[in-house]
């Protein structure tokens, strides 16, 4: 059967990934829901008009009724980043809209599977999960599913192999204290260090810190330069949304809410998780070296300071 769709904002992301979700094979129908009725239904029609050149999918504008039966319900409304901003800024802004739109899909869709895009995203599932009740799995944030493949993106383009072929993780948090995981970086099976030495690009420590700060500030540029960023993270919902709602069983370094973790309670932060047909999978720890576990241990107290800000 089709897969079921709901995305919430209908603004330039949850727009961007419609569009790319349209085009996703095994996706039924797509419904958009937004506060801008006319802004939904007009953006459910553009997109629509274009999925029938070559998909089967279904673009409809919607009311939370509409939601029922969805697989995947994707949460995108709420203020974006302004230039200058960080995205823990936003969440005073974006725990009442976000909040507000879980309890209105949970009496509609009450088994779906939550995915927020809304920032801060890594704190959302935790918000779900301690404040709704969610499981864990069920409750997951983009989080650095996007700065994974801003990282695998960079050193494709570095090491001129295609992106397909670069397995490279970013952990922690979906922003500044991210933790690029170089130790499991690999390409065909070589550690990514041999392979850029044996092609004649070396990447040494100042070609490293280079890496990590494209990866860290990718968003602010994107922002400064056209004032959104929607394409990325809308490419990024339309992955995830087909791993989980076609049951792919494909794994993504995706936030979930974590009780403990490197001895800090209560945090959301991005670990390997297997996305399929139920959700999330337990969070996996990967090896780290000793910087990179320091990294994430602050990367985790980061945003369980976050969260609990958001709980009060
Ligand atoms: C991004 O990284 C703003 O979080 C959004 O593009």
């Amino acid at each position: 059967m089709a897969a079921h769709i709901g995305i919430i904002g209908a603004g330039q992301v949850g727009a961007a990934a419609a569009y790319l979700l349209s085009a996703t094979p095994g996706i039924g129908d797509i419904v958009l829901v937004d506060l801008d009725e006319a802004r939904a239904a007009g953006e459910a029609a553009d997109i629509g008009h274009a999925a029938a050149f070559g998909s089967a999918a279904r673009v409809q504008h919607g009311t939370y009724e509409d939601l029922e039966g969805a697989q995947v319900v994707v949460i995108t409304a709420g203020a974006s980043l302004k230039p200058g901003q960080t995205r823990l800024e936003l969440l005073g802004q974006n725990i009442r809209i976000v909040g507000h739109i879980i309890e209105s899909v949970l009496k509609v869709a009450p088994d779906t599977i939550l995915l927020f895009a809304t920032n801060p995203v890594d704190v959302m599932p935790a918000i779900a999960v301690r404040h709704f009740g969610i499981a864990p799995g069920r409750a997951i944030g983009t989080g650095c599913a996007l700065d994974s493949i801003r990282f695998r993106d960079r050193l494709a383009r570095y090491l001129e192999v295609a992106p397909s072929s670069v397995h490279a993780s970013v952990l922690g948090e979906h922003g500044d204290s991210e933790v690029l995981h170089w130790s499991s970086a690999q390409i065909g099976g070589l550690p990514i260090i041999d392979f850029a030495q044996q092609i004649g690009r070396p990447i040494d420590a100042a070609m490293k810190a280079q890496i990590a700060e494209d990866v860290r500030t990718a968003a602010y540029r994107i922002k400064e330069g056209k004032g959104v960023s929607n394409f990325g993270i809308g490419g990024c919902i339309a992955r995830l949304v087909r791993a989980l709602a076609l049951a792919e069983n494909s794994v993504f370094s995706v936030s979930t809410y974590l009780p403990e973790l490197l001895g800090v309670a209560e945090t959301c932060i991005s670990l390997p998780h297997v996305l399929g047909r139920g959700g999330a999978s337990k969070p996996l720890l990967p090896p780290l070296d000793n910087v990179e576990t320091e990294a994430l241990k602050n990367s985790a107290e980061v945003l369980a300071g976050t969260i609990k800000a958001g709980m009060k």
